[in-house]
């Protein structure tokens, strides 16, 4: 646990009401990820969402008691899955009022995978809006495909393409979330139990003749890559989520492998524009958050709750733990 009271300079305590779970949390303990060995034991948890417990010198415009949430970091103090974290303050933003703290713990690693991959310049990601600004009419008559489009990542990622003003948004996931993928966006569906990867093309040619300028793959995977990149037109640009899998490349097409965090450096200056843009985006819903599983028990529900989401048993929702339940 951070040590209540303590925060650094430019830094927010907070008390954490919520900690949204993520496949990355089993994959650091599986496979060894992201935290070095001298740094066990880790806490975990990049989605936290609570009550502004203290400010640091320097802060402005946060106070006691504030409703926040931000992008936890892979360092104890700044994870989400205990009772007190901290932040940078420049990557904070306060929660609206139609807002809770579950939901809006579902928004940091989330949105941030789908901002970083389709908005931020190139290395980063596709460059597509790298001010986050209005370009509204700028994609009209364009088609785009999320792979994925039930993942938290996912439905992020539609939503922002809909900012964006793309007229076709294919989306591939289970059947049963069509009507709530279309109010975030989608204008059609592949169904991911009827139509395998070596059919993706020709069912995305079956809704649309125009050509595919972006795809992003949520699911990442070395089935779900190359079929992506098959349906992208040449020209075009990919995002995926996880490493390249993607054997037989082509000059004309661009690929990025998002990594999608306000953490290092070279991703600060982003994740500050698009912390800034969040909370009046969520008020006037251009983005609505995930919807919600609240998990119980505390920190001890997160245990079954990461089996889950390893076992592909979490569809469409995020999982979401409450620390200060903990018996
Ligand atoms: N690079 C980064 O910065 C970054 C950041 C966040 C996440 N990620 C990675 O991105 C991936 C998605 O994360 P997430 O948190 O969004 O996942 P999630 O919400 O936990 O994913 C659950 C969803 O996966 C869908 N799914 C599983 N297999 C699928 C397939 N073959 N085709 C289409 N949909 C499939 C299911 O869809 P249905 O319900 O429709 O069946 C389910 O709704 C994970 O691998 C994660 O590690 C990377």
């Amino acid at each position: 646990m951070a040590l209540l009271g303590h925060r650094d300079t430019g830094e927010i305590l907070v008390k954490v009401e919520a900690s949204a779970l993520n496949p990355v949390d089993w994959k650091v303990q599986d496979y060894g990820l992201f935290i070095p060995d001298e740094s066990y034991p880790a806490i975990l948890g990049l989605d936290v969402a609570g009550e502004v417990e203290d400010v640091g010198e320097g802060v402005s415009g946060f106070k006691k008691g504030d409703r926040v949430f931000y992008n936890g970091a892979f360092k104890n103090e700044y994870a989400g899955h205990q009772q007190y974290s901290r932040a940078p303050a420049e990557i904070v933003a306060k929660i609206p009022g139609n807002i809770t703290y579950s939901q809006a713990s579902t928004i940091p690693a989330g949105f941030l995978a789908a901002a970083y991959g389709l908005y931020a310049k190139a290395p980063l990601g596709l460059g597509l809006n790298p001010t986050v600004t209005d370009v509204k009419e700028k994609f009209k008559g364009k088609a785009a495909i999320v792979i994925g489009g039930s993942t938290s990542v996912g439905q992020y990622a539609v939503q922002l393409l809909r900012y964006l003003g793309f007229s076709t948004i294919i989306v591939y996931a289970s059947a049963h979330h069509l009507s709530y993928l279309k109010t975030l966006g989608a204008t059609d569906l592949i169904d991911r139990k009827a139509v395998p990867f070596s059919d993706f093309d020709a069912a995305v040619k079956k809704i649309t003749s125009t050509p595919i300028e972006v795809v992003y793959d949520a699911v990442s995977l070395a089935d779900s890559q190359p079929a992506g990149y098959k349906a992208l037109a040449n020209g075009g640009k990919m995002v995926i989520t996880l490493p390249d899998e993607i054997k037989d490349k082509v000059d004309g097409k661009e690929l990025v492998t998002v990594f999608g965090s306000v953490h290092p450096e070279t991703h600060r200056e982003f994740g500050v524009t698009v912390f800034s843009k969040l909370t009046k985006w969520l008020e006037d819903e251009v983005i609505v958050p995930n919807k919600v599983e609240d998990l119980r028990g505390g920190l001890d529900g997160i245990v079954e709750g990461l089996r889950r989401l390893k076992n592909n048993e979490v569809s469409g929702i995020k999982l979401v733990s409450h620390p200060n339940e903990t018996a």
